[in-house]
């Protein structure tokens, strides 16, 4: 199923936690609702639940107004951080549950519940209690317990935040799994741009209420419209330099202690910009280079070799393999990739 909300606005006294929002969630897609903490993503995903009235605009399901529709006519399935299951039950009555309270009968019920538990991989445990279970368990059952009435939208909020590290990296391809064979039309709501990224069919990126920028992961990753979400995607994070453009196109530190030779011919001269330089978009290279930087540290993260490199005043975090001879303290030059390196406005942050 299709969701559309159009105008979508949602006030909290003098807050505006969704503002005025319009898109298209695809049918049988995954879509991540990303964006720092308190930027609006549960208020969105309360509102197509229907557990909060909206303030203004509306929602479709297909081409069903659903705007006023009570929530429990709305067909949604809901995870949240919290599993939120019924401590004295099983996990095969926790998952059953939805269907008991549409009297559903007892054998029936249960027949799906195992069906489900399947599907989530959780079938040796229906007679235990949920405290007999593990974080990742838990939320096992939580979602299986969403999908049992076979909603026509899964909407999870959070839904790996109380899982430790490695348990999030499983329970994220658990999900994408589970979405994959059932096809529902899920928005998976996160403040992680990794999970985001590493799950999602596309992405959603909010700010203060505002939808940033929506593209499947890697284009939003190489193609940011706005300096907010270049600086929200990517670790190590995008490198961040403040200058203006100098009268020969070059980019020119706002201190003037480097200048910088940039191939983006959109900035016009004087033009106060924030040049944005991926940490893997650089090469050290003899011949032809744009910038000349001194290295200040190298180190290796794990498998990641990386080194920070001063330029005039600014310095920079890049990976620098240790194939290339040099070491702290040498002055390297310095050539910008293509693909990894922008420019933004100043002033609105828009891309240059
Ligand atoms: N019931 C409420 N009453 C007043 N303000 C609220 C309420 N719920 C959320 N807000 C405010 O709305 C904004 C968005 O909150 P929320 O949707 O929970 O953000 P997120 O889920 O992205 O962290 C925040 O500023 C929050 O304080
Ligand atoms: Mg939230």
């Amino acid at each position: 199923m299709q969701i559309k909300v159009e105008h979508l606005t949602k006030r909290f006294n003098d807050v505006t936690a969704v503002d005025d929002f319009n898109k298209v969630f695809e049918s049988g897609k995954l879509t991540a609702l990303l964006g720092p903490s308190g930027c609006g993503k549960s208020t969105m995903l309360n509102m197509l639940a229907g557990i909060l009235p909206v303030s203004e605009g509306k929602i479709y399901f297909d081409d069903e107004d659903v705007t006023d529709m009570p929530p429990q006519k709305r067909g949604v399935g809901l995870v949240f951080q919290n599993y939120a299951l019924y401590p004295h039950m099983s996990v095969l009555e926790n998952i059953s549950f939805p269907l008991e309270i549409q009297k559903v009968n007892k054998d029936e019920r249960h027949k799906k519940a195992i069906e489900m538990a399947k599907l989530v991989q959780i079938e040796q445990y229906l007679d235990r209690k949920p405290k007999e279970l593990s974080g990742g368990q838990q939320q096992r059952v939580a979602i299986a317990r969403a999908l049992i009435k076979n909603p026509r939208l899964l909407l999870l909020d959070e839904p790996l935040s109380n899982l430790d590290a490695r348990l999030r990296l499983e329970m994220r391809e658990e999900i994408r799994r589970i979405q994959l064979e059932t096809k529902v039309t899920t928005i998976f709501v996160t403040h992680d741009q990794e999970e985001a990224m590493s799950i999602s069919d596309s992405i959603v990126l909010m700010r203060d209420g505002v939808l940033m920028q929506e593209a499947a992961p890697q284009e939003l990753y190489d193609d940011p419209k706005h300096h907010f979400v270049a600086n929200f995607l990517g670790n190590p994070p995008i490198n961040n330099i403040q200058g203006y453009i100098d009268t020969d196109g070059c980019f020119m530190l706002s201190d003037k202690s480097a200048k910088i030779k940039i191939a983006i011919p959109t900035a016009k001269a004087g033009e106060k910009v924030i040049l944005s330089i991926r940490p893997e978009a650089i090469t050290i290279d003899d011949e032809d280079f744009d910038f000349k930087a001194q290295i200040v540290e190298r180190y290796t993260m794990g498998k990641e070799e990386l080194a920070i490199l001063k330029v005039g005043s600014s310095e920079i975090r890049v990976y620098l393999s240790r194939d290339y001879d040099c070491k702290k303290g040498d002055i390297v030059n310095v050539k910008l990739r293509q693909k990894g390196v922008f420019l933004f406005d100043a002033a609105s942050g828009k891309r240059l």
